[in-house]
């Protein structure tokens, strides 16, 4: 029986492995980017406050007309440049379906691994360009790949997950210039790094800026994305969006935290100040080498393998993200936690690697 059902698989997701995600209750999480401040309790009152007596009972508002007008007013775009998402990777598997199939899409690792997971089952055909010594994006070469091969998307991530540097401007509106197709600038990360290219968009209509409630706002489990592009490429993305993909409680929540800015932007600028001093700490560390990072979170090289260094840590009830693959030998990503979180990281990190 199993042996049938694998042979009606399509042939090109036969050997696809499910993204694993590690489950550890109870030990420090600093793995996954998540904010690791409690969500605000006076906000989470006001959500309920909110919640109506029809908010579950109908179908969602399948434009999220009200999340993008507020969403308007945060990124200083018009709500007919906006896209919201069951979160972000949610729409970056529509993009790649709309755009993709069938066609080339450019990445460039080490990057966030969901873009080659989501093109190979959108059937599109991963170019990859990798990134230079320093992580930057090495734009001459990915002009030449995208004008060789029959790409529909280049896809950049800014601040680079997992490397945590930022692309530079010059480097998009060039890609923009010089390549026939869309561009997909993915800011996860972009209220840690405070700059962005969104006022990019009126002037690129090939422009696709990609963000998400999961990280400075705290919303992982909501699951809320969205993305900001020129009103034909949105256009054409709803042919393929699911109608009701972004449910009724998690839209009045993503509202309600654009409703409260300050109270996420004091948590964001604790996070810096947290990145700041946990780059120092892992700096001190002999035989530790630490990137500087634009994100919440950091990339080091340590003197061990990246496997030693994530089962270590493991018995000392903390959780990171190993990293180790081509240009990122022995390297493993942590988020910054709370200061208490850190300073267990760090003391289990120096007992691991001495
Ligand atoms: C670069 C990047 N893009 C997108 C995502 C997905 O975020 P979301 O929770 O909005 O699906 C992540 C999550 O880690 C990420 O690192």
């Amino acid at each position: 029986m199993a042996e049938r059902v694998r042979d009606l698989v399509r042939p090109d997701l036969r050997d696809l492995i499910p993204y694993a995600v590690p489950h550890y209750p109870g030990y420090i999480k600093l793995d996954a980017n998540e904010n690791p401040y409690d969500f605000s309790s006076e906000v989470l009152i006001r959500i309920f406050q909110k919640v109506g007596g029809q908010t579950f009972t109908r179908y969602p508002d399948p434009m999220a007309a009200d999340l993008r007008r507020a969403l308007a007013g945060y990124t200083g775009l018009a709500p007919g440049n906006i896209l919201a998402g069951n979160g972000s990777d949610e729409l970056i598997l529509t993009l790649l379906l709309t755009f993709g199939s069938g066609g080339g899409v450019i990445i460039t690792p080490p990057t966030f691994s969901m873009y080659k997971i989501h093109a190979r089952i959108a059937g599109a055909v991963t170019v990859e360009v990798p990134r230079l010594k320093d992580f930057a994006p090495d734009v001459p070469a990915i002009i030449r790949a995208a004008r060789a091969a029959d790409v529909k998307l280049v896809i950049l991530c800014s601040p680079n997950n997992p490397t945590g540097n930022v692309v530079s401007r010059d480097g998009v509106e060039a890609l923009l210039s010089e390549t026939a197709g869309l561009v997909l600038l993915d800011e996860a990360y972009a209220e840690f790094a405070g700059e962005s290219c969104a006022d990019l968009v009126p002037r690129y209509p090939r422009l696709v800026v990609l963000r998400t409630f999961s990280k400075a706002f705290g919303l992982a489990g909501l699951r809320v994305g969205y993305l900001l592009s020129d009103e034909t490429v949105i256009s054409e993305l709803l042919k393929v969006k699911q109608p009701f993909n972004l449910n009724a409680f998690s839209q009045l929540a993503a509202l309600t935290v654009l409703e409260h800015l300050p109270v996420f932007e004091e948590r964001i600028q604790r996070i810096i100040a947290g990145r700041r001093e946990l780059y120092h700490r892992l700096k001190e560390i002999p035989g530790v080498e630490v990137f500087p990072s634009r994100a919440n979170f950091l990339l080091f090289r340590t003197p061990l393998p990246a496997v030693s260094v994530y089962e270590g840590l493991l018995k000392h009830r903390v959780l990171i993200r190993n990293v180790e693959g081509p240009g990122l030998e022995r390297c493993l990503r942590v988020n910054v936690g709370t200061p208490e979180e850190n300073e267990t990281f760090v003391k289990a990190l120096v007992d691991v690697v001495s």
